[in-house]
């Protein structure tokens, strides 16, 4: 069987990362603040923002929410947004995605400050990766990239494989496993013969909410396997993968829960940390 690849040690690391940086910041009175606007009551994005706020609270980062109803204005949003780039207390603002369908995602994401970005998804963050300047990099690519490299495996040279191709996690991760020499694909809801691509990878990594997508048949031998899917089944939460089709496959493989989840909770903290080093160092 391969190792399951359980984050928790390297989630911990970075978390003691960020609270060094966040005690620099302390010593000179700097309390960092994170603001997360969330609009309607998503049940998943609920879920997501009590952990980011448990993670805030350990490491005493103020932890401003912002609720609004799915009938909120865009406008409304939009000037809550401005109000917050130019709040001295709040060094980061995170929009919970996914918005409601009427909203202009882009329009919105691209009214925050790119310095105040936690999230790495304005044009000018994600621009920047295209650059191979990795400033402020999505939490949950970020995560992956992380996990992957604590298990020493070598990117350079591997075929990567990416299921999902959205900007919170497929194409930032696909820019970050390009700048570390990865020859990478992209798989999305169009791809004709997804078995096709994911038996030629080194590196699979999915992320789509759909249980069991992934069996044992469409994984090469001696892969490494990251699960970044999150679906209910039966009541319990599961992955993108089935684990027991692929755990005596894959080299490494990651189980939900307990995989990548800790690992953005981890990277959001480090990326308010960088964010308030760099708001306070000018
Ligand atoms: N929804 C699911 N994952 C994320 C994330 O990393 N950031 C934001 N803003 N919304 C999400």
């Amino acid at each position: 069987m391969g190792t399951v690849l359980i984050s928790k040690k390297t989630a911990a690391n970075l978390f003691k990362e960020s609270n060094t940086l966040l005690e620099e910041l302390r010593s000179k009175g700097v309390k960092p603040g994170l603001a997360v606007i969330l609009v309607g009551n998503n049940p998943a994005s609920e879920l997501y923002i009590k952990k980011k706020k448990i993670a805030c609270d350990e490491l005493s980062i103020t932890f401003e929410l912002l609720r609004f109803d799915e009938k909120v204005s865009q406008e409304k949003i939009l000037q809550t947004i401005d109000k917050l780039n130019n709040k001295e207390t709040i060094n980061a603002i995170l929009v919970q995605l996914p918005l409601p369908k009427n909203f202009d995602t882009p329009k919105i994401l691209n009214t925050i400050s790119p310095l105040k970005d936690v999230d790495g998804f304005t044009a000018f963050n994600l621009g920047l990766l295209n650059y191979e300047k990795e400033e402020i990099v999505s939490c949950t690519a970020q995560g992956i990239v992380r996990l992957l490299e604590s298990t020493g495996t070598v990117i350079e040279g591997s075929n990567a494989c990416i299921v999902n191709h959205s900007i919170v996690v497929g194409r930032p991760l696909s820019q970050l496993l390009l700048n570390r020499g990865a020859t990478v694909t992209i798989c999305h809801s169009k791809t004709t013969d997804l078995a096709m691509h994911t038996k030629n990878a080194d590196i699979l990594i999915t992320a789509v909410g759909k249980p069991k997508l992934i069996n044992g048949t469409m994984v090469k031998s001696g892969a490494i396997v990251i699960d970044a899917g999150i679906a209910k089944e039966n009541g319990k939460t599961v992955g993108d993968v089935d684990f027991e089709s692929v755990k005596d496959i894959a080299s490494y493989i990651t189980p939900v829960p307990g995989g990548i989840g800790p690992m953005t909770i981890a990277c959001l903290v480090f990326n308010v940390a960088k964010l308030a080093m760099l708001h306070n160092s000018a």
